[in-house]
C-alpha cells in the first residue's frame, strides 16, 4: 500500500527526474533554478539525512586528524546546493566554508543561509574547476553530487587537487550510482596514481528514506610513495 502523501510523492517524482539526466549541465542547471525555492522542503520530505552524515563525518575526520581549531580549518562544499551540508558544519564550529554549485538559483540559497565564506554558481564539477587553485582546502566535503545523472566518478579528480595533501575529501554516494557507475574503479585508478587514499567508508548508511549511500573518506597523499604504502581498497 503507497501510505506516501501527494507532496512526498511529487518530491520522490522530482528527484527521479535530476536523476535521469545524464550529467547534462544545461538540463540540470535548469531543473534545480526550477528547484531552488522547495528543494529544502522537498529533502525534508524525502527523508534526506546525507548533510548530517557528511558534516559529522568531517568533524570526525577534522578531531581525529587535522591539527589546529576547527574554526580555523578551511572547508568546500562542492555542489552546495542550498546550503544544508554548510549548515550542519556550522553548526559543529567550522567557520571557514567555501561552496560552488552548478546552479547559481541553488548557490543564492546558500548565500542566503549566512554560514558560507564564498558559495558561488556556475561552477561545473565535471569539467576542471579552474577557478580553484591546487591545494587551497585542509577538508572537502560533497553530499548529493555523486549521484545518478549528475556528477562523473571523474570529479573526484578535481576534489582531490583542491584539496590539500594530508586533507580529506569526505564524499557520499548513493547506493545505486555506486553500483552503475565506475566509481570504486575511479577510486583505485586515482590511489594507484597517489592523488588519493580511501582511509574509510560507511557503507549503506542512512541517506533518504528510499535508497542508502556509501560515505567516503579520502586521504590526499603527501607524495606518491606514501600512498602506494596503504592497503588497496
Ligand atoms: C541533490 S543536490 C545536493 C545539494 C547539497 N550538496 C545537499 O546535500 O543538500 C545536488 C546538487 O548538485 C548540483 N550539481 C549537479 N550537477 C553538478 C555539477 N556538474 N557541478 C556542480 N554541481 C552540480 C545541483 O545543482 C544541486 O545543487
Amino acid at each position: 500500500m503507497n501510505t506516501l502523501t501527494a507532496p512526498e510523492q511529487a518530491a520522490r517524482e522530482r528527484m527521479k527526474v535530476s536523476h535521469g539526466l545524464n550529467g547534462d549541465a544545461v538540463r540540470l542547471a535548469h531543473l534545480y533554478r526550477g528547484w531552488a525555492s522547495d528543494f529544502d522542503l522537498d529533502q525534508a520530505r524525502v527523508g534526506y539525512c546525507g548533510p548530517s552524515v557528511v558534516a559529522e563525518l568531517a568533524g570526525a575526520v577534522q578531531t581525529a586528524y587535522l591539527a589546529g581549531s576547527r574554526n580555523e580549518i578551511a572547508i568546500l562544499d562542492a555542489g552546495c546546493g542550498t546550503g544544508l551540508v554548510g549548515v550542519e558544519l556550522e553548526r559543529l564550529g567550522f567557520r571557514l566554508i567555501d561552496g560552488f554549485d552548478l546552479s547559481e538559483e541553488m548557490a543564492e540559497k546558500a548565500r542566503q543561509t549566512g554560514v558560507y565564506r564564498h558559495a558561488r554558481g556556475n561552477v561545473d564539477l565535471n569539467g576542471p574547476l579552474s577557478d580553484h587553485a591546487s591545494a587551497s582546502y585542509d577538508l572537502t566535503v560533497c553530499c548529493g553530487v555523486f549521484t545518478l545523472g549528475h556528477v562523473g566518478p571523474a570529479g573526484l579528480r578535481e576534489l582531490a587537487r583542491v584539496t590539500r595533501p594530508n586533507g580529506f575529501v569526505v564524499a557520499s554516494t548513493r547506493k545505486s550510482y555506486a553500483e552503475t557507475t565506475s566509481f570504486e574503479g575511479e577510486i583505485r585508478r586515482l590511489q594507484d596514481e597517489g592523488v588519493l587514499v580511501p582511509a574509510q567508508c560507511l557503507r549503506n548508511g542512512r541517506y533518504v528514506a528510499e535508497e542508502d549511500a556509501h560515505y567516503w573518506v579520502f586521504r590526499v597523499p603527501e607524495e606518491k610513495a606514501s600512498a602506494q604504502e596503504e592497503p588497496r581498497l
